[in-house]
């Protein structure tokens, strides 16, 4: 049975819920014994954001639950507004729980006269009046760093690798798709106990936008390959990587991301046959029409983000809930 708060939890802790995924609110809200809180957030007749909070959230502790997923604009500036709204209702500390943060990928210029757009929306969560964010797998580590506020940053590696533990698996090899993922995989190289391998990744065209899966270094032949990332977008990187180990002979490979971003042609691209499983969480909701594949598996983060909510609340360590799973994350 899943675990459950209920009892644990306080009156001065309230959570509520933008409109990117008012679902996994909805679980986390089931978790930890709570109701979501009463707002309601409208467009105007000329499209701007209407935000209002129904409800006394004077002195509380408040959580609000938004990924800056597609429509990454709408769906962040819900967030500013309603963080600015309960400053004004003069709440003791916001924290901004954004499971998938948005314009992470901008995190440094890669041509010139670019802006850094992760660096940016850190400073707007912070003049909003955020005190602190939590986040799921960020697209790069640093980008904790960009906050001048607290920054608990979780994985759902734990939660991926548990799935791919309860599979048994045989004969697995674990792909890091590029030099950045290598101490990703490492680490599910020591949970699921299987070898590594990495993928040599090349990068053209403006702003390193077309990549391209050059080969495999290690031994995949025969092998099943389990891909992890930290999110699936187009899919056009997926795809490469797919045709790589296909041709060095391994069998059609697990995909295992934390962020099921599938924009454009990814839901296409994931029916390729070299792709045997795609496994992801609920960071960001999957509508029915994206799982077109039939072969996205989806993983609740709920359990994972209501017990890092309750942590912070009582003011406990949240590195604690890795470590009692024998990983080393630096929270
Ligand atoms: C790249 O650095 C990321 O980790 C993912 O591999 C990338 O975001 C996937 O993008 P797409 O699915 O559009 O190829």
């Amino acid at each position: 049975m899943a675990r459950t708060f209920q009892g644990d939890v306080h009156d001065d802790l309230r959570l509520f819920a933008g409109n990117a995924n008012p679902e996994l609110a909805k679980e986390i809200a089931m978790t930890l014994g709570v109701e979501l809180g009463r707002i309601s957030i409208s467009p105007f007749p000329n499209s701007e954001t209407r935000v209002q909070i129904e409800e006394s959230i004077r002195g509380t502790d408040v959580y609000i639950l938004q990924p800056t997923c597609q429509p990454a604009n709408d769906n962040l500036m819900e967030l500013l507004l309603t963080i600015d709204a309960m400053k004004r209702a003069s709440v003791r500390q916001i924290t901004a729980v954004i499971p998938y943060f948005g314009y992470g990928r901008q995190d440094k210029k890669s041509t010139g006269r670019e802006p850094i757009s992760a660096k940016l929306v850190a400073d707007l969560l912070t003049v909003a009046g955020a005190n602190r964010i939590v986040a799921v797998d960020l697209h790069v580590a640093q980008i904790q760093g960009f906050f001048d506020i607290p920054a608990d940053h979780l994985t759902a590696l734990t939660t991926l690798a548990d799935h791919f533990k309860q599979k048994q698996i045989d004969n697995g090899v674990i792909i890091a798709p590029d030099a950045g993922r290598v101490k990703l995989a490492e680490k599910y190289s020591n949970i699921l106990g299987f070898p590594l391998a990495l993928m040599h990744k090349r990068r053209s065209g403006e702003g390193g936008r077309e990549v391209e899966a050059a080969g495999v270094v290690g031994d995949v032949a025969g092998k099943n390959p389990i891909v992890v990332d930290d999110e699936i977008a187009t899919g056009g990187t997926v795809l490469e990587q797919v045709a790589v180990l296909e041709e060095a002979g391994a069998k059609p490979a697990y995909i295992s991301v934390t962020h099921p971003v599938l924009a454009g042609a990814a839901p296409e691209r994931l029916r390729h046959p070299a792709i045997r499983e795609v496994v992801v969480t609920n960071t960001i909701p999957v509508p029915a029409e994206k799982q077109a594949s039939g072969k996205i598996e989806v993983l609740s983060i709920a359990p994972l983000l209501a017990e890092a909510i309750l942590r912070i609340h009582q003011h406990r360590s949240v590195s604690q809930v890795f470590s009692a799973q024998q990983l080393v994350f630096p929270v």
